[in-house]
């Protein structure tokens, strides 16, 4: 496949960024979109020009660190996989194939496609954990009966991977369902009881903080997510807010 390919580059988040025209050959549709850009990349650098920097790591749809938003689409066209697991099939020969990083006054840019998501580790960090007593006389987790349908909506919300395609997706650039998945993993659980009105609270105002829109209801996110990551997070975390404020 003959593609040309429409790449932001930006130096850093302080200079200013444009769109830069290449055209690439020999794409084959086995190829999968970080290998098509790993190929492009050899290019310039034989030809002495610097290569376009984008994030990944494990390849294989688990870590989050692949972005990119594909032809106006966070991790592009296909639904429910992340941009390592696009692959060159899903375009056809001749395309333009417009590619741009993640956005949102969040995610500031780092080089040309890599954004810092570290906004996303500070809202986990505000209340993403449980305490456990590790004074030896621990129980057994698999002790504790859990309902089978609470066990398997916090493992559901358990697979949000962080990578940021819910806010690169949303008009409002919101963090909802990231923050509402990782509320939920807890909030559905009798280990998260202990924690969970100052884990909302502490999580929701960490997402306000770091500038994160909030949601109106679109939908995009619930689209956009490639682990299928359900609204029905955000109605959760939503009552679970109500409930810490009424609390106290
Ligand atoms: S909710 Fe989905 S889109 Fe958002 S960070 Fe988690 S996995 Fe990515
Ligand atoms: S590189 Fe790990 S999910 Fe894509």
């Amino acid at each position: 496949m003959k593609l040309t390919l429409k790449i932001w580059r930006q130096e850093n988040a302080n200079t200013k960024g444009k769109m830069v025209t290449y055209p690439i050959d020999g794409v084959e549709g086995d190829m999968s979109f970080l290998e098509m850009l790993d190929v492009l990349n050899e290019e310039l650098i034989n030809k002495g020009e610097e290569p376009v920097e984008f994030d990944h790591d494990c390849r294989e749809g688990i870590c989050g660190a692949c972005s990119l938003q594909i032809n106006g689409e966070p991790h592009g066209p296909d639904k429910l996989v992340t941009t390592c697991q696009l692959h060159m099939r899903s375009f056809k020969d001749g395309d333009t194939i417009v590619i741009e990083p993640f956005r949102a006054k969040a995610f500031p840019v780092v080089k040309d496609l890599i954004v810092d998501r570290s906004s996303f580790d500070r809202i986990q960090h505000a209340g993403g954990y449980i305490s456990v007593n590790t004074s030896g006389n621990t129980i057994d987790a698999n002790s504790i009966p859990i309902n089978k349908h609470d066990a398997d909506d916090a493992f559901a919300a358990a697979t949000c991977i962080g990578c940021g395609a819910c806010v690169a997706a949303c008009k409002n650039a919101s963090a909802m369902l990231f923050t509402s998945a990782k509320v939920s993993q807890y909030a559905l659980l009798p280990q998260g009881q202990v924690e969970a009105a100052d884990r909302v609270q502490e999580m929701v105002r960490q997402m306000d903080e770091e500038g994160f829109g909030n949601c109106s209801n679109t939908g995009a996110c619930e689209i956009e997510c490639p682990k299928g990551i359900s609204l029905e997070n955000i109605a959760r975390m939503n009552r679970e807010y109500m409930s810490a404020n009424t609390k106290g």
